[in-house]
């Protein structure tokens, strides 16, 4: 068959290919082929296997781009598929305030936090909205990640929100990282409907989500179900209104304490129930009973100083499939890094490095349900992938030059050297 891109001289393919998502035991299955070689045709995969057998199978079109991995480990791309990435404005002096000892609760009370962030991208423009964003999507494509989730949530006013998502449908027009985008016009109450909440959830409800379903802006509705933001039945309203106009669901769950919102995850069911860092074991059986995915932060966890990790081990051992997300955002989502959320499911969730890679691959892939196109190097799927500068347990050294370059679709889009 013929080919016009090629990855050889590999130590090993993690390809992680198979069945999706992965739950319990199967969660570590990331499915390693040695020596491997890696081959695509207009940005699909067309052969995976011993690069021995390559010659017998392959014929590279004259101009193929001929990537050597130089004894280093392959990985598929990874997929985010948690992000507030479109944003204006600037929130580092609350990281300041937390590292001197307030919570996110002390800094959101004292006018901080999402709303604050809200008065900045319902000032900004389109463009400058785009050209924020477009830095961000840059730095998680150096970080390895050729697929992620986008939220609106931080206009709260049908314009300002309509706004944010033109903003991910134009760059994911313009830019190589593959977005999906989510409706999210309930991350926070506006101050301007604090004494009728009821009236800003039938905005929602009647007029921001059928628009967006009309335009096809969006792909999925997410919900903050949260003590102190939306209850478990205005979330369930919501989401179900969402259903109805023909998006998908997911939710923020139990981030900051049992909010109700895996039971209300489950009995919908949303595709993937997200944070999770205060559920218990009820919570994860109803979610392994539903099929939903378990998409887990650590990177907020860790930056929010929580003190604690969501119960990873708990979820994988109750049968609930986990993937891992950076989170990205002006407020806890630091960092860009997928190896670095991994790293924390290591570190601080007991996750072994097959698993968090399965996490933050194939699961993500499902999370986002493009589990058939994205998330594991597999004959048929796009030509996604991170070559890692050595083995692929190196992508847990955190500050280390350990990736040498990202495809996409068959393209180098970044080259560390
Ligand atoms: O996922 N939980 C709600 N949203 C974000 C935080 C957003 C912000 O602080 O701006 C999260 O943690
Ligand atoms: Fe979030």
């Amino acid at each position: 068959m013929l080919a016009d891109f090629l990855i050889r001289n590999t130590a090993e393919v993690l390809t992680c290919a198979g069945p999706a998502p992965r739950r319990g035991k199967a969660q570590a299955d990331a499915r390693s082929i040695s020596r491997a070689a890696v081959a695509a045709h207009e940005g699909r995969i067309v052969f995976i296997g011993f690069e021995s057998l390559l010659s017998q199978e392959v014929e590279l079109t004259p101009g193929a781009t001929v990537v050597d991995a130089r004894g280093g480990a392959v990985v598929p791309g990874f997929v985010d598929p948690h992000t507030h990435v479109v944003f204006s404005g600037d929130r580092r002096e609350e990281l300041r305030r937390r590292l001197a000892g307030l919570t996110y609760a002390d800094i959101a009370a004292d006018g901080g936090g999402i709303l604050s962030t809200v008065v900045a991208t319902r000032a900004a423009t389109e463009e400058r909205l785009a050209a924020d964003t477009r830095r961000r999507l840059d730095e998680m494509l150096r970080c390895g990640t050729t697929t992620c989730e986008a939220k609106s949530g931080y206009g709260l006013t049908r314009e300002s929100e309509l706004k944010m998502l033109r903003v991910i449908r134009a760059l994911a027009a313009s830019h190589a990282m593959e977005i999906s985008p989510t409706f999210m016009g309930a991350h926070e109450m506006p101050v301007e409907y604090r004494d009728r909440r009821r009236a800003y959830i039938t905005l929602v409800v009647e007029d921001m989500i059928p628009t967006v379903a009309r335009e096809g802006l969006a792909e999925w509705c997410d919900v903050f179900c949260e003590n102190g933001v939306f209850t478990p039945d205005e979330s369930r309203d919501i989401l179900l209104a969402a259903r109805a106009a023909g998006l998908k669901l997911r939710i923020h769950a139990d981030e900051l304490g049992l909010s109700g919102g895996s039971q209300v995850a489950a009995e919908l069911p949303v595709r993937s129930a997200d944070h999770l860092i205060f559920i218990d074991e009820e919570g994860a059986d109803g979610l392994a009973k539903a099929g939903v995915v378990a998409t887990l932060l650590p990177i907020a966890s860790f930056y929010l100083k929580l003190g604690r990790f969501a119960p990873g081990r708990m979820l994988i051992a109750s049968g609930v499939p986990v993937a891992l997300a950076t989170d990205v955002n002006p407020g806890g989502g630091f960092s860009p890094s997928m190896p670095f959320a991994m790293t924390l499911a290591c570190f601080g969730m007991g996750l072994t490095f097959e698993e968090a890679l399965v996490g933050a691959t194939i699961n993500a892939a499902y999370s986002l349900d493009r589990h058939d196109r994205v998330g594991s190097l597999e004959v048929g799927k796009q030509m996604d992938a991170v070559i890692v500068a050595g083995p692929a347990i190196d992508l847990i050294r955190v500050g280390a030059d350990t990736i040498r370059a990202v495809i996409k679709k068959g393209r180098v889009i970044h080259h560390a050297d």
